[in-house]
This record gives structure tokens, sequence and C-alpha cells, in this order.
């Protein structure tokens, strides 16, 4: 990783850890009503660095190019993607629904030198995931959990054999669903990852062995 982008990686590390307070009062508005991402528009509840450097060596050894990620927040973890392409002359689109969000990262995106390898679409991933170019070798899925499953079916048929999908917060009991499917289905394998955050997900797609 060159020195801008670990500089930039470690100055967002550094806010995102001092953020307990503002992830309190956002999940405070989510006690009687289902959580919205506006609750969480100045929170980064972002991956750690563990989650992001166990990212960039599965795209290294895996030599992944064509990078996908659902879950923007301000690009912690777009970055440790953009990391891993940089490596292997890839590319990651990514999406984020709060334009706010969006402007941070862009600029982070920018401070990193990585503005140039990531597409970062602003709107809801189910329409800006939509036309992804076929062969996605590497997914991430880091959004509301809700949407996990529905992005995966809409994805799948883009997937290049062997491509690895990384899915956090798994634990939570909105991403059974996913988790049922994904690790019931023929086409995939799938187990959790000793990861310091807990609940990271690594599937690989085998294939369509349904056919
Ligand atoms: C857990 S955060 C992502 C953290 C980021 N991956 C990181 O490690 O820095 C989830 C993000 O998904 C965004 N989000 C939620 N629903 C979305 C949707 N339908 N489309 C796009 N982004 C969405 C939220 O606004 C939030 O910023």
């Amino acid at each position: 990783m060159d020195t801008r982008m670990q500089s930039t990686l470690a100055r967002l590390h550094q806010a995102a850890n001092r953020e307990i307070l503002t992830i309190a009062k956002g999940l405070a508005k989510g006690i009687f009503r289902p959580l919205q991402p506006e609750d969480m528009k100045d929170a980064y509840i972002a991956m750690s660095r563990e989650q992001g450097e166990v990212m960039v060596r599965l795209i290294q050894e895996n030599h992944c190019t064509n990078i996908v990620e659902f879950g923007t927040s301000f690009g912690i973890s777009t970055l440790y993607l953009a990391a891993g392409a940089k490596e292997t002359g890839g590319k990651v689109i990514t999406t984020e629904l709060l334009p706010e969000k969006c402007a941070v990262a862009q600029k982070n995106f920018e401070e990193a030198g990585a503005a140039d390898i990531i597409d970062l679409r602003e709107g809801d991933a189910m329409q800006t995931l939509r036309d992804c170019p076929a062969d996605i070798d590497f997914l991430v899925l880091d959004g509301w959990n809700d949407l996990y499953l529905p992005l995966l079916k809409m994805l799948e048929p883009k997937f290049k054999k062997g491509c690895i999908v990384i899915t956090d917060n798994t634990n939570f009991p909105s991403a059974k669903p996913f988790l049922n499917y994904i690790r019931n289905h023929p086409n995939y394998t799938s187990e959790q990852l000793p990861t310091d955050k807990g609940g990271t997900e690594k599937s690989v797609w085998l294939g369509n062995r349904t056919l």
C-alpha cells in the first residue's frame, strides 16, 4: 500500500474509532422503528483494519479485478478494495445512498490517490448496481442487511466462477435469510472468517451447478 493510501486510511480509522457517541445517537433513533440509513449519516460504521487487510490479501492472491461494493459510507472499506485493485490492475464500483456521505467519500478517494480506479455511484444499490459489467470476481456486502439477499440474487448472473463474496455484520438477525441461502445453496461454499469485528462471511461462487 503506498504512503498516500496509508495516511488517508490512518486518518479515517482514527476518526472512526472516536465515534461511539455518534453511533449510539443513531441507534437510539431506531428503538421504536426500523433504523434508517439517514440515522447514521454522520457515522462511519466502518470495517476494521483487519477486515480491510484480509480483503486486500484475498484480492491479490486471487487476482481479482472486477470489484463491486454495496455500502461505501465514508470509504474506508473501499480504499482497501482500491489498494488491492492497484496491485491487480483492477477497478472498484461502490455505491452509497446518502449524497453527503458520497461527497466526503469522493474527497477521501482523491486524497488517497485512488479516485481514478473507483466508480462511486450515488443512490439505492438495487438501482445503481443493476448495470454492473459482467465477470464480477469480488463482491462486498456492507450496507443494510435486508438488501443482502436481493442484491446477491440480482448480481449472481454476473459472477465469474470463483467470485468471492465478503459480507459484513452477518451476526445480526436481519442477515439470517442471506446466511440461510448462501450456506445451503449448491452454487456456493461459505464460512465465517475469524476477524476481530466478527460476523464476517466469506463465500465463493462455484458456478451455476443447478443447471
Ligand atoms: C456499514 S456502512 C458501510 C461502511 C463501509 N463499507 C466501510 O467499511 O467504511 C453501510 C452504508 O450503506 C449505506 N446504505 C444503506 N442502504 C443503502 C442502499 N439501499 N443503497 C446504497 N447504500 C446504502 C448507508 O448509508 C451506510 O453508509
